[in-house]
């Protein structure tokens, strides 16, 4: 028998809730170290949250399908977090309020101590699975990965409701808490709330509602505004959160306040009326969402979140175990603010061929030149084989390459590996590349508005971005 509630339903007394065998996407290969991410990042890692520190490691903590524990992993590099040993600090209790699910956890230091925040409920089956609050965890050392994990306490909460998805922000010296709960009196699952904190578990003044799902993206399935994330960049708060439900229509929307504003008034932010990052069947990423932000080693932002490589989904898709962390560049608008492109696929991260004038390789509706457009049109993946030959794919032509043409023009052809696909890429170390013709040696991609094959290395460098 389903019950069908909130925003949860499932199979009532199921202890052992099901958890959906969905179809396993292709495996990539195992990425090195030292290569740059491939994604997905970590399969079945959800809610995926990255926290660089200033040890110089990246610590990775997310849900786990089983919802039964809290894990950490940790590395020198974002790619690393691939393969990195992953240790688990914490799981759920015997019985009690915190002896069920266990969802979406958040590494913080604070005050020099570490602090897992997490939403947790009861066990036993029933309506009371879901009675999700918000707690945390506090590690009695230095060092996450070795200290010993216990109980802090439970978040002091405004009301005694659905609370999930916390994070913690330090903003112009004063550390934040926000998250997302069910506020009686109001009809939808999740709202957005901050307050500034006055200990970790309890607020320094009554919070601020930011946003209720309202708009036709946030409301389908489930009324649901949830997983804040903050980054400051320009002169702006962009505060990040996940809409609707947790299946190919879960999504990114985005709330903007000035640096200076007084954060706690409502009418400080303001909310985008279209999401900034949904499901993009080109690049096969369904639900993309549940979003952090960090920075890579050459301290470029990136995007870190979760989607999967397929749509469909047999049973409730809070059980299919597939929502798998991802990464990508975050790069900004000629405004300022953060542009999010679409989640770019499997495989190792797209990059931008720039030009001296700045000019973009583009491709649109299947036409290649040089240029401006969309991010997503001027994003493009060099899959390097292991003798450095490169194929250079479209990330919305997924069985495309730029490919010399009979002509000896420059276009587009169905990935057939032909040499006339085939590019040897002569990198330097001021980042720019030369990607000469293997099908025709010393001539290169002209990086130059007119997209030809010219004699190496004449006005053939590009810009990787
Ligand atoms: O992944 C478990 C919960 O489902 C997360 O807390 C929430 O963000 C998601 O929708």
């Amino acid at each position: 028998m389903t019950i069908s509630l909130s925003r949860r339903a499932f199979v009532a007394g199921g202890a052992a809730l099901p958890i959906a065998c969905a179809p396993m996407a292709a495996h990539l290969p195992l990425p090195s170290a030292d290569a740059g991410p491939v994604n997905p990042l970590v399969r079945q890692r959800a809610d995926a949250q990255v926290f660089r520190h200033d040890d110089g490691f990246y610590y990775l903590t997310g849900s786990v399908p089983e919802y039964d524990r809290l894990v950490l992993r940790r590395s020198k590099t974002i790619a690393g977090l691939a393969t990195a040993e992953e240790r688990v600090l914490w799981r759920h209790q015997a019985s009690g309020p915190m002896s069920g699910f266990i969802w979406a956890p958040e590494l913080h230091l604070i005050d020099g101590r570490w602090i897992m925040y997490f939403a947790a409920g009861p066990s036993g089956g029933g309506e009371d699975v879901f009675r999700i609050r918000t707690f945390a965890v506090v590690c009695d050392g230095p060092d996450p990965m070795a200290g010993n994990w216990t109980v802090l306490g439970q978040f002091q909460a405004p009301w005694d409701s659905f609370c999930l998805d916390s994070t913690s922000f330090v903003h112009r010296g004063t550390r934040y808490f926000a998250w997302a709960q069910r506020e009686p009196g109001i009809e939808t699952n999740s709202n957005l709330y901050i307050a500034p904190l006055a200990s970790p578990l309890t607020l320094a003044r009554p919070a601020t509602r930011l946003s209720i799902p309202m708009l036709d993206w946030e409301v389908r399935g489930f009324k649901v505004n949830e997983a804040p994330a903050v980054l400051a960049r320009n002169g702006r708060l962009f505060m990040t959160y996940s809409a609707s439900a947790t299946d190919a229509r879960y999504c990114l929307g985005m709330l903007t306040a000035a640096e200076d504003a007084d954060i706690m008034d409502p009418r400080a932010w303001t909310k985008a009326q279209m999401p900034v990052f949904v499901t993009s069947g080109e690049t096969g990423v369904f639900g993309p969402g549940h979003n952090s932000f960090t920075v890579d080693e050459q301290g470029r932002d990136i995007l870190v979140y979760h989607g999967r490589d397929y749509e469909r989904i047999d049973g409730d898709p809070l059980f299919d175990p597939n929502r798998h962390t991802r990464v990508q560049r975050l790069y900004f608008k000629a405004d300022g603010s953060p542009d999010f492109g679409v989640p770019v696929g499997n495989g190792p991260l797209p990059v931008r061929l720039l030009g001296p004038d700045g000019s973009a390789l583009c491709c649109e509706e299947g036409r290649l030149f040089v240029g401006a457009a969309h991010l997503a049109s001027t994003q493009f993946r060099m899959i390097e084989d292991a003798a450095g030959i490169v194929t250079i794919q479209p990330i919305l032509r997924r069985d495309e390459r730029v490919t010399v043409l009979p002509d000896g023009g420059i276009g587009l052809a169905r990935n057939g590996a032909s040499p006339a696909q085939r590019f040897i890429a002569h990198r330097s170390a001021e980042g720019t590349v030369s990607l000469e013709s293997a099908a025709r040696r010393s001539f290169a991609l002209s990086a130059s508005r007119t997209l030809a094959l010219v004699p190496a290395p004449s006005a053939t460098l590009w810009r990787v971005d």
